[in-house]
């Protein structure tokens, strides 16, 4: 069986980690596109020559030219540019919905049967852009945004609880980071969901209040402690868990931004819910029945969403 090919658009911090994560997991050859000249080639020759040491066997290749990317079987991307002092709301949605014009045209032309993964910010807005300028079916087009804030929420459960972190499921949904809705009772250790846990004396509502309030806040500490870039580590991992799902058909669960066509009462939008992964792309949407706080935080959510969605018609007229 020949290799697959994962292409990553966009060359920073996070694509050189999934490039590193990609070659260490063998799920293919990697090709890393970037506008920068050198950057992308720079990264590729760096990690193939951990290679050796490593034992991986992946060719990795860096390219200014989208014809790199051809007949890619995934395609990740984060090319873009960061939300800088001064920058407001829609100076940043104006130039990132500019990158994903270019980004849609490149995978239009040469990789259209690829499943694309989008992680560029404002996630929900940008993946739904994106998959309006490249024109491939909305099942194999999805946002990476949930596996990383339930990750993030995991991480502080597990530490609050004191258990392995391989013992913690955390259900989310919704956009990302200020508006995720954290589904307590969804959320559990070893099968035990968090409300009994907060029952057995291991943790107080407030803790937990506290936990789902920093995990929304997850991008921002980080950002404030690294002050010249944002995470790449833990986005990095989370889209990796989503291609391989895809390439491997493993049918995984989790959450991502996905087309919504009337599931939870919302259409034409890409936000945060849990789908089946496999290797048709989005396999299921799962549709679980929400209660009433749910509902009020998941509508907020899609709300800000359409806020987004709404500001870039106007920017863009052609994603009208
Ligand atoms: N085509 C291809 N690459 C581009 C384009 C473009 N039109 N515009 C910018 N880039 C490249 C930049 O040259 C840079 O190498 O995108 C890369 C972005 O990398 P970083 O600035 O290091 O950003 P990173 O930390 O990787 O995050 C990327 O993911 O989580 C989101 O908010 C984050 O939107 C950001 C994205």
């Amino acid at each position: 069986m020949a290799r697959k090919k994962i292409a990553l658009i966009g060359g920073g911090m996070i694509g050189g980690t999934l490039a590193h994560l990609a070659a260490l997991k063998e799920l293919g050859d990697i090709v890393i596109f970037d506008i920068a000249e050198g950057l992308p080639q720079g990264k590729a020759l760096d990690l193939a020559q951990s290679g050796p040491v490593e034992g991986f066997n992946a060719r990795l290749s860096g390219a200014n030219s989208y014809e790199a990317i051809a007949g890619a079987d995934v395609c990740i991307v984060t090319a873009g540019v960061p939300r800088k002092p001064g920058m407001s709301r829609d100076d940043l949605l104006g130039i990132n919905l500019k990158v994903m014009a270019s980004v849609g045209a490149g995978i239009k032309q040469y990789a259209p049967n690829a499943f694309v993964i989008c992680i560029t910010n404002p996630l929900d807005v940008m993946v739904w852009a994106l998959q309006k300028y490249c024109g491939l079916p909305p099942e194999k087009v999805v946002g990476m945004a949930g596996v990383l804030d339930s990750a993030r929420f995991r991480h502080f459960l597990a530490e609050e609880f004191n258990v392995s972190v391989q013992d913690v499921t955390a259900f989310v949904l919704g956009g990302h980071g200020d508006t995720m809705v954290p589904l307590i009772r969804y959320s559990a250790v070893a099968g035990i969901p968090v409300p009994d846990l907060i029952k057995m004396g291991w943790s107080s509502q407030e803790k937990i209040d506290k936990i789902v309030q920093r995990t929304r806040d997850g991008g921002a500490e980080i950002v404030s402690l690294l002050k010249t870039g944002s995470a790449y580590y833990a986005p990095a991992t989370s889209a990796i868990e989503m291609a391989e799902s895809y390439l491997k058909d493993k049918k995984r669960l989790l959450p991502c931004a996905a087309h919504l066509t009337g599931q939870y009462g919302v259409k034409d939008t890409y936000v945060g819910v849990p789908v089946v992964i496999g290797a048709n792309g989005v396999e299921r949407i799962a549709e679980i029945a929400l209660n009433d706080e749910d509902k009020a935080g998941f509508k907020k959510s899609v709300d800000a969403v359409h806020g987004l969605m709404a500001a870039a018609k106007t920017i863009a007229p052609d994603l009208a």
